[in-house]
């Protein structure tokens, strides 16, 4: 059951979005909206907007926006019925009982049930027969009996029916199994473990739900590890592995690595606070997700090529999300796993040590540019000192900046006064040139030219306004909204994007029912409240909005008609006259 319409619509006469949001954001008023510096991504000029009368906020910068139950949901990483409840909280309401997430919630929590089973069955098969060359693979690693507990790893057989059976067995339908991604459907329809013979690392979310698997196999065979694939309750983007284990022992200091085997190996190590992304590079979501649990992060990517990459790559996200940097480098070229295997009993002291001497990310970058410079050649100073003064110049606090200045300039002998005016150049060079994106930024996106979420809207630029204009004036103009839901259906639509917003709007005005943001934030997903949220925060007020509606429903009636740009460099030449033929007809 979901939660009913009459408790939504009492939250919301209760629920000032303004105060919400003030609790994570200093909001200043400007206008008719408050302003503040956005808590989705990192910026120094405010381009975060709340609007307290129609309730919503939105982000120029990064485009995200929506209404208060979306704000929660994204910024504590909630669903929608713990979002409602959160809010339901503070406004002293009590969410009525029994009821859970809609349909989608449903199939989470059984995912998760699922998930669960699994790994309870893979790890029992670790210490079966067929499970004993696993085993000896992962003791032979250094691994103790109490770390292969404390992290529930475990073996697939190599059977690929095994756990299909076991899952069919505890009630679990080929669907929610196919769902979960631990089986895969065949092209006549059979459905077949997705794991075979491989030692499995089961991925636990900060709830203790296990919400993937990561399964590497024991030989030189390709991929080396399988992992889940983005499921209903698995983004690879958004968690990291072990940061459930990590969050509550990490003391203030998580240190980031690369695989599944450093993270074991340096909690095994007594290392809690080790942390790994899962097969691919860090993203803003994951660095935002480690500042909630640690002031300061260690990067300690392996010293190889990609590694050196992966921690350039880093180093901007975690800087962004506003923790403390350090840079370990582990000498002779291993990953953590390989350090501590190597060196035993000291293997722990010696990587303690490490971690002490690692510099922050300023200090690692100076080191690598120090070491591609000969500074007895003049001409090489010069060049050395101005991609220091690049580098100098994204630091904002200038005490810091001041440090580096006075060891570059006795590292190089230059007047540290010359240097400082070097950075000030760079300085104001950059922010000349961020000035500039930003603003063709804007110009792309009003152009339709690089809009990610509505795909269609390049190739049906007219329409796509037009359909966006109606949706603002659903959203803001109950007047409106009655006579559109009169004169036209979904099908009138010609992006999908717009049309499956409209779609929801449409119903609820058929049923006598509201249209504002938070009425439709259990039907829309973040991206279409943040799209809508978009929408409507630049729509200027219309005078008259019932005639807007009508202009905007005889654009549309008109692109709806016309061919797209896709459609015309496909149409054979008979398809082309008759279209040629129409548009004169109607120019006439
Ligand atoms: P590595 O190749 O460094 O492996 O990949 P590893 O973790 O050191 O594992 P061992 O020591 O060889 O057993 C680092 C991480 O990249 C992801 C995994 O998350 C892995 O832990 N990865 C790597 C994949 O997802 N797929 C692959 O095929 C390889
Ligand atoms: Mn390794």
């Amino acid at each position: 059951m979901a939660i009913p319409d009459e408790f939504i619509q009492e939250l919301k006469a209760r629920t000032d979005i303004a105060e919400v949001i003030s609790s994570y954001v200093q909001l200043k008023r400007s206008g008719r909206s408050m302003m503040g510096l956005c808590p989705f991504h990192s910026e120094r000029s405010p381009s975060f907007s709340v609007n307290r009368e129609n309730g919503y906020f939105h982000c120029f910068g990064c485009g995200a926006g929506g209404d208060v139950i979306t704000f929660i949901r994204k910024i504590e990483n909630m669903d929608y019925v713990e979002a409602v409840t959160l809010l339901a909280q503070r406004a002293g309401m009590t969410v009525p009982e029994n009821t859970t997430d809609s349909g989608l919630g449903q199939l989470k929590v059984r995912i998760c049930e699922l998930n669960r089973e699994a790994a309870r069955f893979y790890h029992r098969q670790l210490y079966s027969e067929k499970g004993k060359e696993a085993l000896s693979y992962l003791r032979g690693r250094g691994l103790t009996e109490k770390t292969i507990i404390h992290f529930g790893l475990g073996y697939s057989p190599s059977s690929r029916y095994e756990l299909v059976n076991y899952l069919k067995e505890k009630g679990f339908s080929a669907n929610e199994m196919v769902q979960a991604n631990v089986a895969v459907k065949s092209q006549r329809g059979y459905i077949f473990d997705r794991f075979s013979d491989r030692v499995m690392f089961p991925i636990i979310d900060l709830k203790g739900q296990v919400i993937a698997f990561g399964g590497r196999i024991m030989s030189d065979v390709k991929p080396k590890y399988l992992n889940t694939s983005d499921t209903p309750v698995f983004n690879k983007s958004r968690n990291l592995f072990s940061l459930q284990l990590a969050k509550n022992k990490a003391g203030g200091r998580l240190i980031l690595v690369e695989g599944y085997m450093d993270v074991i190996a340096l909690h095994q190590a007594g290392f809690e606070g080790a942390v790994a992304t899962l097969g691919t590079a860090l993203t803003e979501e994951q660095a935002m997700l480690m500042k909630k649990y640690a002031e300061e992060v260690v990067v300690c990517y392996d010293a190889d090529a990609a590694g050196q990459k992966a921690t350039e790559r880093a180093l901007p996200l975690l800087r962004k999300a506003g923790v403390r940097v350090r840079v370990l480098r582990i000498p002779s070229g291993k990953d953590p796993d390989e350090f501590m295997r190597s060196y035993g009993e000291q293997g722990p002291a010696r990587f303690g040590m490490l971690i002490e001497r690692s510099g922050n990310d300023m200090d690692y970058r100076l080191s690598l540019l120090r070491s591609s410079f000969h500074l007895e050649i003049p001409e090489q100073r010069v060049e050395y000192l101005t991609r220091c003064a690049e580098l100098l110049s994204r630091l904002e606090n200038p005490v810091e900046q001041d440090v580096y200045l006075s060891r570059l300039a006795e590292e190089t002998g230059v007047e540290k006064s010359a240097i400082r005016r070097l950075v000030q150049k760079e300085s104001g060079a950059r922010a000349k040139k961020e000035q500039r994106t930003s603003q063709r930024q804007v110009q792309l996106q009003a152009g339709g030219r690089t809009d990610r979420l509505n795909t269609e809207k390049a190739g049906r630029l007219r329409g796509a306004n037009a359909e966006e204009a109606l949706l603002a004036l659903m959203l803001l103009e109950p007047d409106a909204a009655a006579l559109i839901v009169q004169k036209l259906t979904p099908d009138g639509f010609v992006t999908s994007f717009n049309r499956r917003i409209y779609q929801v709007m449409h119903q609820r005005v058929l049923e006598g029912k509201e249209v504002s943001l938070m009425d439709l934030s259990s039907q829309l997903s973040p991206e279409e409240m943040s799209r809508l949220a978009q929408i409507a925060d630049r729509r200027p007020r219309e005078n008259d909005p019932l005639s807007a509606a009508g202009v905007y429903l005889g654009i549309l009636e008109e692109e709806r008609g016309r061919m797209t740009r896709e459609q015309i460099a496909s149409a054979d030449e008979e398809t082309l006259r008759e279209e040629i033929e129409r548009l004169r007809r109607k120019k006439q």
